[in-house]
């Protein structure tokens, strides 16, 4: 192969034949992805496709088994992403890497090899100023890290690597933490560093976004590229399609269904985090039968507390909590499941399943002890393994069989694995929070009309998610919650997205509690 030189290629970012090795995985399979001076290229793929993995390959962080680099059409070796910036290759990684107990500006000269006596925090403060107004970078040079919101600290991540000279910017899965609004400025700080020639690669696995921001997009599938493709000559549709490998339906019919006597009450609650700080500060609400409530949000603003508060695994400071009217507010879980609460957790591996039992251990964890599971102190086998049986086959759950270890699961085989246990027990109340982060498309559709179809039969559902089309789609009301507090409700078909925004943000608009 002849390789174009530095005159002949407008590729900034040639990255030819990359394998990436983990041990029992090839995360990038002969990997060819180029990408030009002044374009946005998302690089798209499901949970576990490689996008992470090729990405820090090109950032320096990770060396390859196999394949080259270029940059601008020179041949480049990255031993550490000190190479990469050397080469003008940034990163924004999913996870901060940020000092909490430093400032904006410490942050951005932290490690920079400039000698101590031209290290001039004035100089610094300029540059960044000056960054932050040509890239639409609103921020303080003197704020300390830990008093900035997440998209704050994103941007601050962002102005480091420019300050550093990047020209090549990666951005991993950014708007995941943040609200419509920020994403939109975001895609606007993208859209001009683009127009003023930085190449930026965007990872998704949201196909709406990469429509809306990408010039060119490339899809991997299983560590492989599918394709590179104009965005102007892609549908989502066809996008989804290259990504599952077959067609996706993506509209859920959702029947309109009057909503029944109230499941669940909460008054007033207030509860605490792990540090001891207050994480819920008043919130009131009420679930009832054939009705979904979406609790919309960025993470980290009580949902993971309201929902352990509601299933008994956290104390209550100072509220109530009903379940069809009875008092359940220092109830332990035990009681809460007997009324016919399900829970799908947060995190499934650690709190949804135990991953050394087998699926139909895991599948009768809640009521072997009572019958038909059990007669007297024993557990009827014959009856687990058919009741297993059906439900792996109702539920799709794709394994070897019933003795399989629940640690060898997939993510969506596992979390199909926690519905089908939670939803066997004809639940009144269903806690799901997060319930199709990280599945696959296919699975996510599964996911999703498990729980239509749990309305349809009277279930009162409330769905905690940070995945606002998920709640804006799946929704009869919609909450948003800031910082421990109900800013508003919303009736879904009426559900303005930027007044959901707004809300997510902290803003309060329509404070029109149900009573
Ligand atoms: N540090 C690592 N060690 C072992 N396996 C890894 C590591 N990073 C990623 N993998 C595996 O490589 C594959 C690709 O992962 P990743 O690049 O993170 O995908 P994506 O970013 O598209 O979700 C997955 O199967 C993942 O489990
Ligand atoms: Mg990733």
């Amino acid at each position: 192969m002849n390789t174009p030189t530095a005159q002949q290629s407008n590729n900034a970012v040639e990255m030819r034949d990359i394998v990436k090795r983990f041990p029992g995985v090839v995360a990038n399979d002969h990997v060819t992805f180029l990408a030009r001076r002044g374009e946005i290229h998302a690089l798209l793929g499901e949970n576990g496709a490689g996008k992470s993995t090729l990405m820090n390959v090109l950032s320096g962080l990770y060396t390859p088994e196999e394949g080259d680099i270029f940059i601008n059409g020179e041949k480049v070796v990255f031993h550490s992403p000190r190479d990469a910036i050397a080469a003008g290759v940034g990163m924004v990684h999913q996870h901060f890497r940020l000092v909490p107990t430093l400032t904006v500006i410490e942050n951005v000269i932290l490690g920079l090899d400039e000698p101590r006596f031209r290290l001039s925090l004035e100089k610094a403060r300029a540059k960044i100023q000056a960054l932050s107004e040509q890239y639409g970078l609103k921020i303080d040079p003197d704020a300390y890290i830990w008093q900035l919101s997440v998209g704050e600290q994103q941007r601050v991540e962002i102005i480091k690597a420019l300050y550093r000279g990047a020209q090549i910017l990666i951005l991993d899965e950014p708007t995941a933490v943040l609200t419509p609004q920020e994403t939109e400025e975001l895609f606007k700080t993208l859209r001009s560093m683009a127009e003023k020639g930085h190449t930026i690669i965007f990872i998704s696995h949201k196909l709406d976004e990469v429509m809306a921001i990408a010039d060119r997009v490339t899809v991997l599938r299983q560590g492989k590229v599918v394709a590179t493709v104009d965005i102007d000559e892609v549908t989502k549709e066809k996008l989804a399609e290259m990504m599952v490998g077959r067609p996706v339906i993506f509209r859920i019919e959702k029947p309109a269904i009057e909503p029944g006597e109230e499941v669940l009450r909460v008054e007033d609650l207030h509860v605490l985090n792990d540090k001891g700080l207050p994480a819920l500060k008043g919130v009131s609400f009420v679930v009832r039968a054939h009705e979904i409530v979406g609790v919309a949000g960025v993470s980290g603003n009580g949902q993971t507390e309201l929902a352990e508060a509601l299933y008994g695994l956290r104390p209550i400071e100072k509220g109530r909590i009903r379940l069809y009217g009875k008092d359940m507010t220092q109830a332990s879980t035990q009681d809460i499941i007997r009324q016919g609460v399900a829970h799908i957790p947060e995190d499934r591996h650690k709190e949804g399943s135990v991953g050394n039992m087998s699926l139909s251990e895991n599948l009768i964890m809640k009521n072997y002890r009572q019958p038909p599971m059990a007669r007297g102190p024993l557990i009827d086998w014959r009856y687990v393994r058919n009741f297993a049986r059906n439900l792996i086959q109702r539920f799709n759950i794709i394994a070897p069989g019933i003795q399989t270890k629940a640690r060898l699961l997939s993510g969506g085989n596992l979390q199909k694995l926690i519905l089908a246990r939670e939803l066997s027990s004809e639940p009144g109340l269903i806690i799901a929070m997060h319930p199709t982060q990280g599945l696959d498309v296919g699975a996510t559709e599964s996911v999703r009309k498990q729980l239509i179809a749990e309305r349809e039969k009277g279930a009162g559902i409330l769905l905690i998610s940070e995945d606002l089309d998920e709640v804006m789609q799946l929704s009869d009301r919609i909450l948003v919650i800031y910082e421990g507090e109900i800013m508003g409700e919303t009736p879904a078909d009426r559900a303005d997205r930027n007044e959901i925004g707004l809300m997510m943000a902290g803003e309060r608009v329509a404070n029109q509690h149900t009573s």
